[in-house]
């Protein structure tokens, strides 16, 4: 497994992140703490939770993925191993329209945060939504009273648009203060048909917009669903025949139906399964990008992370996106 560090800190996660949004309510315990411990075996020493997951389980416990993060760390004295992710900031579920970002949302949530991880510290503190009601100076000052207290050491912003990110980071430049150090959004090489997909309010997915600022500013990104649920991998091994009704759904479209055989040609080519090409179309982008991974089994979570070995040229990563590129095979290579 690769290090990357994170630009503006001293934060060197692996070039993977392990998502946990279903541990401890559909993955259970024990098979979530068998991901970790795989994860961390693999090299892997980055993962991200959430305040709010996995609370939109009928039944669940409150934070059952924070929560059995924090028993994992405990019991397998792993904290200072890894690089810990958590969000919070998010709208009440049965008032999603209400935005939930005052200072007193936000300290209440990383408190909380911290005493269902048993930790001090939060490494990488994300905001994970935005509202637009509130000031970025309010927010940014708010975020640098947590650093400042020691809470959090570094933060982010998930489903934020590009002109607040700039906003935030431009307060935060001018009054010598830190400022978002990544963004998390919605990418993967498959594009969703977003609202076909039931979990997609208040989300922003990454674009050509999205993809200029980074290159321009070299913000590091963190991207979310970036195996599209492994769609590509599916089609690959099921045909379409095979896909369940939300796959075909959610990514049943021109642009993905375009780019199917492009991927296939470039897992042919080079000898490795479709997931690999479609995880290190994100790592091989010209900023930071730290795919954020949602694995059920070990068996993808060890395919998955074996993807980090693959690099892909900006000649082959356009070869996947541009519909009018022409294949170049010459320019087609393998880095291991
Ligand atoms: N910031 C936000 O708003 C936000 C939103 C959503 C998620 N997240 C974070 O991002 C994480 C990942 O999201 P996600 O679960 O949507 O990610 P994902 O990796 O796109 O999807 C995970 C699903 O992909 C399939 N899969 C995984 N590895 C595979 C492989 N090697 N080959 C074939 N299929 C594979 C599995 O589907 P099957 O179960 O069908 O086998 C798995 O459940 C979450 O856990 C959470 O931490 C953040």
């Amino acid at each position: 497994m690769k290090y990357v560090n994170i630009p503006h800190t001293d934060l060197y996660p692996s070039c993977l992140c392990l998502g946990s949004n279903r541990f401890g309510t559909v993955i259970d315990h024990a098979d979530a703490f068998a991901l970790l411990d795989a994860f961390v075996a693999m090299g892997g020493n980055f993962i991200d939770t959430a305040l709010i997951y996995a609370d939109w389980i009928p039944g669940a416990p409150k934070s059952a993925s924070e929560k059995t993060i924090g028993q994992w760390l405990k019991h397998s004295g792993n904290r200072d191993r890894v690089v810990l992710a958590t969000k919070g900031g998010h709208p009440d579920l049965s008032t999603m329209h209400l935005q939930r970002l005052s200072k007193a949302d936000i300290t209440r949530d990383i408190d909380a945060s911290l005493s269902n991880l048993q930790t001090d510290v939060i490494d990488l503190y994300w905001l994970h939504r935005d509202a637009t009601s509130v000031p970025v100076a309010n927010l940014i000052e708010t975020l640098n009273q947590q650093v400042q207290a020691g809470k959090i050491r570094y933060f982010g912003c998930s489903n934020w648009q590009v002109e607040r990110i700039i906003a935030a980071n431009d307060y935060a430049n001018k009054n010598d203060l830190q400022g978002f150090v990544a963004s998390q959004p919605w990418w993967s090489l498959a594009q969703p048909n977003r609202g076909a997909l039931s979990y997609s309010e208040n989300m922003v997915v990454f674009g050509s917009k999205e993809q200029a600022f980074h290159r321009q500013t070299g913000l590091a990104v963190m991207p979310y669903s970036a195996q599209a649920r492994g769609y590509f991998s599916k089609l690959d091994k099921l045909g379409t025949i095979g896909l369940t009704e939300t796959d075909r759904a959610g990514f049943f479209n021109e642009t993905n139906a375009r780019r199917w055989p492009r991927v296939k040609q470039l897992a042919e080519k080079y000898g490795v399964p479709v997931s690999h090409v479609v995880l290190s179309y994100l790592t091989s982008q010209p900023f930071v990008v730290i795919p954020v991974i949602g694995c059920r089994t070990l068996e993808q979570l060890q395919d998955s992370t074996t993807a980090a070995n693959l690099f892909l040229t900006q000649e082959e990563i356009t070869f996947l996106t541009d519909s009018s590129a022409i294949p170049d095979e010459s320019k087609l290579r393998i880095k291991m």
